[in-house]
Order: C-alpha cells, then structure tokens, then sequence
C-alpha cells in the first residue's frame, strides 16, 4: 500500500468509525462514503483536516466514482448489516451489499487502485460448521440475501482479482463487539442489546437455554488485523474467517456483565429463535498464519472497555 488516501466506505458505522480512528491515528489521510443510514457524524472525527466524509451510496456509481479518486486502497463496510433486513427487502438490501461492491470493483479497476478489503460475514456458512471448529473450506449455505449477498460479493472480487490484477483481502467476520454498535433493533449484535438493557435496567431476553454460544471478537482486535491487510506487501487469494476460535456462552457473558455492572436487570427467557445456530466457532488457523494477533483481548476486558466507553 502507497502512502495515499484510504477510502472507507460504511466508515461512520460500527466497525468502520474504529478503523478510521486508528488510520488517522498512523497519520493516513481518510475518506468515507457512508450514506448514514446506520452510520452516524458522530461517530467521526470530523475536526481533522486529514478526514472528508462524503456522503452518498455505494449503490451509486457514480457517488464511488468520485470517492476513489486520489485514493491508494479501500476498506469495503458499507452494508446494510442487519441479517433480518435482508429477508424483509431483498431488492433494496442487494443494492447496498453486492451492487455496491460490484460499483467498488468497477471504480477501482478505472482508478487503478488494486488493494480491497472487504467485510464478509460467518452467515456465508449457514448452519453448516455448527458444531465444530467452522474451517474456510466449510461448504457455504448461504440462507438468506444477506449471505448470499457477500458470498456472490466474494466471488466477484476473485474475478477482479483474477481478471484485473486488484488484490482483495477477504474476512468473514464472526460476532463482532465493541463501543458504538447499535442497540436499537432487536436483531443487533447481542452484546449491544444485553449492555443497553442493562444499563436502562430493563429486562433481558434470552431466547432459548442460554448455552449457545457464539466466537465473539473485540472490535479493536478486528481494526488491527484490518491496519495489518492494508500493510501487507501482498494478499494471498481465499477468503480468512476472523474469530479467535473462542467459544462463550450467552449464560457466560450474562455472568461476567453481571460481576462487571454489580447485578442484572431480570432475565427473561423465550423460546429459541427459529434457525439459531447453536455453536458457532471459527477454525482460525488461516487468519493466524497470515496475520499477527498475538494477545487478543480477553472477552472480560472487552466488556470492560465496552462498558467504560
Ligand atoms: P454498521 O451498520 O454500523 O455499519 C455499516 C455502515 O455502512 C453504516 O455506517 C451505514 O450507514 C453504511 N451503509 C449502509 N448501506 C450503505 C450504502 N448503500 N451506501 C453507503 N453506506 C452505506 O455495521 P457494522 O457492524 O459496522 O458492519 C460493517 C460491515 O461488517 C458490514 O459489511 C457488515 O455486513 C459486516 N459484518 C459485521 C459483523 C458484526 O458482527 N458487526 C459480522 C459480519 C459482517
Ligand atoms: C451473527 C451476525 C450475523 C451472522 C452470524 C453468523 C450480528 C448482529 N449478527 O448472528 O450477521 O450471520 O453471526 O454466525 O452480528 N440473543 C438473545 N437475546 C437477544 C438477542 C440475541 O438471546 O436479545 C441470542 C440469539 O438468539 C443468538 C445469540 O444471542 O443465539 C447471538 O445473536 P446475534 O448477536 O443476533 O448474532 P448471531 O445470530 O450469531
């Protein structure tokens, strides 16, 4: 990677803020495309002069167009990131996760930018994995839009990687936590939800027994290894799951918020959710032979962080 701007796009979210911050951090210059549809200002420093926030859509050509001129790499988050959206509205979902990508892809084929990273999910493995450690060569049961979505966006970034030289680093994220996730639907990361409720005192859901359990990485973990694929001299092909091959369960993390917040709201419990996956861990033998995560933060100072943030 050159020493020029990083386009961000999906960078006033979640994940995205975390990564702008520490980019501005090492000295880049940044630009976000983000449409603010989850995204929020608030979430960017918009004071540094080394930031520009362009607001407009990925499904928008000519918006990418614009954001990727001048730019050395892009980090590709713009999704609409909730699973359930994907099954109420197919269509309007599909612009935003695999036209925007293909409109990525195009731009930077005629920009002449080569280094991609982009946000692939665990969902691209259905229930296959359940079970067991989940490898990358799990077969894919993409179950819904949302999956089947990032996994056509995976094959099409191996195409232009193939056919026009661009160098795409693929992750496929498992549960991802961390300041600034949105609590507000109830299909948002489950950390979020119990966090809010605690903190409102009100009571929690537990859908199901509680000893399912999910590969939970901390959001800074996340950024590092992301800072880590932009650096890189080269990407080797194949997509790389980011989980720490950690398994918690919700009645694990119930405990530790509770020793954490001196106590819990009640916990209220309903019937499991149709189609939860029981289990789900990654194999992440590939993510660490092509990447450092030495000491991962443990799931207690996570939440600490989250808590204090
Ligand atoms: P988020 O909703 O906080 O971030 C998504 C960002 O993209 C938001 O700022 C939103 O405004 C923006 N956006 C959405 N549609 C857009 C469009 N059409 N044009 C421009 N901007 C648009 O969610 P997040 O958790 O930070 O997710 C970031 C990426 O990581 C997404 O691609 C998501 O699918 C993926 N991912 C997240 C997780 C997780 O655990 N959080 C797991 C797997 C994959
Ligand atoms: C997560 C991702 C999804 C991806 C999947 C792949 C999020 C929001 N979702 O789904 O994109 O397809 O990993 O493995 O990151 N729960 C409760 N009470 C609540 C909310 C949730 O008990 O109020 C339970 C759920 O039933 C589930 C667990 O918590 O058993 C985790 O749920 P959630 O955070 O929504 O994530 P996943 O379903 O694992």
């Amino acid at each position: 990677m050159s020493d020029g701007r990083i386009l961000v796009t999906g960078g006033a979210g979640f994940i995205g803020s975390h990564l702008v911050d520490a980019l501005l951090a090492r000295g880049h210059a940044v630009r976000v495309l983000d449409n603010l549809s989850s995204g929020k200002r608030a979430n960017l420093a918009l004071g540094d002069p080394r930031l520009e926030l362009q607001v407009g859509d990925v499904a928008d050509s000519a918006a990418v167009e614009t954001a990727m001129s001048g730019c050395a790499a892009v980090v590709h988050l713009a999704a609409v990131a909730s699973v359930q959206a994907s099954v109420d509205d197919p269509v309007a979902t599909h612009q935003s996760n695999f036209v925007g990508t293909l409109n990525v892809c195009e731009a930077m084929r005629r920009h002449g930018v080569r280094r991609v990273l982009f946000a692939s999910s665990a969902a691209v493995y259905g229930q296959n994995g359940e079970g067991a450690a989940i490898g990358e060569d799990t077969p894919k049961a993409p179950l819904t839009p949302y999956a089947a979505d990032k996994l056509a966006s995976e094959h099409y970034l191996d195409f232009y990687r193939r056919q026009h030289g661009l160098e795409p680093a693929i992750f496929r994220f498992f549960n991802i936590f961390g300041p600034r996730q949105d609590p507000s639907s109830p299909y948002s990361g489950v950390i979020s939800i119990f966090v809010e409720r605690a903190r409102a005192g009100r009571p929690i859901t537990l859908f199901g027994d509680g000893e399912q359990t999910r590969d939970f990485v901390y959001v800074a973990d996340l950024v590092e290894l992301l800072l880590q694929a932009l650096a890189a001299p080269q990407v080797e092909a194949g997509a790389v799951n980011v989980g720490l091959g950690r398994a918690t369960s919700l009645n694990q993390l119930l405990a530790l918020l509770g020793e954490r917040l001196g106590g819990l709201p009640a916990v209220e419990h309903a019937a499991p959710r149709s189609g939860d996956i029981r289990h789900s861990r990654a194999d992440n033998t590939r993510l660490l032979q092509r990447y450092r995560l030495d000491t991962p933060t443990s799931m207690a100072d996570g939440l600490a962080r989250l808590l204090a943030g």
